[in-house]
């Protein structure tokens, strides 16, 4: 399973810390997340932390941007080192457009769907994209509860991904643990994100290790 620790729920005091943590780690991507108070009823960080991230991270950075108009911050989000730019479906009127603006900039793109966004909204576009990331609960915060009909949406996901002959990854963010993650890998999740499950466990490296091994 490839494994994506999101930032939000490490200890933003000793960032350096947690990042030589994740380094060590046998996580293959770090998970960012972008907010900015409209989208979502939380803000994070912004672009001058993520380039302090950049710096310091040896692994792929997943960029999540929960913020309206994210076709404003391409060109931010790649200087900021991003592999893969995930914009949400509910903010992008013109998502092809965008989809062609993160590639053109050198980056992968991913579309983000919220836990009330059917999948099938993605029909004409999941042949374009890199990833798609399911969220498995509402977005804005760590530490909240998985939606358990996030596991139908997987199936389906990987329905329509054979169906159209993409080559999408699909990646799940929200309350995984060691059980939810189970669950989604049995429905066919290729990425985990995992927060609280990691930053705030005893020993966060045998957390990643056991998201990844499932
Ligand atoms: C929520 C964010 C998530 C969050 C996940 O809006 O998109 O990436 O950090 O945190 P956990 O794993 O604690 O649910
Ligand atoms: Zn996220």
């Amino acid at each position: 399973m490839i494994v994506s620790p999101s930032l939000l729920s490490a200890d933003f005091a000793h960032l350096a810390d947690d990042l030589e943590m994740i380094n060590a780690s046998s996580a293959q991507m770090l998970h960012l997340d972008v907010m900015d108070g409209v989208f979502v009823p939380n803000i994070s960080f912004g672009f001058p932390v993520m380039k302090y991230v950049q710096k310091y991270c040896t692994k792929p950075l997943d960029v999540h941007l929960m913020i309206v108009e994210p076709q404003k911050f391409v060109s931010e989000v790649r200087d900021c080192g991003a592999e893969i730019m995930n914009v949400h479906y509910e903010v992008c009127p013109h998502l092809n457009r965008v989809v062609q603006q993160i590639h053109d900039a050198g980056m992968r793109a991913g579309v983000t769907l919220n836990p009330a966004t059917p999948v099938w909204v993605l029909r004409d576009i999941v042949a374009e994209v890199e990833l798609v990331l399911l969220m498995s609960v509402n977005p804005g915060f760590g530490g909240q509860k998985f939606i358990p009909n996030t596991l139908n949406k997987v199936r389906e996901l990987r329905e329509l991904i054979d169906e159209t002959g993409s080559k999408a990854m699909i990646e799940v963010d929200g309350g995984v643990n060691a059980q939810t993650g189970a669950q989604l890998k049995e429905a066919g999740a290729d990425v985990l994100v995992a927060g609280n499950y990691v930053f705030k466990a005893s020993n966060p490296h045998e957390a990643i290790e056991t998201l990844v091994n499932l």
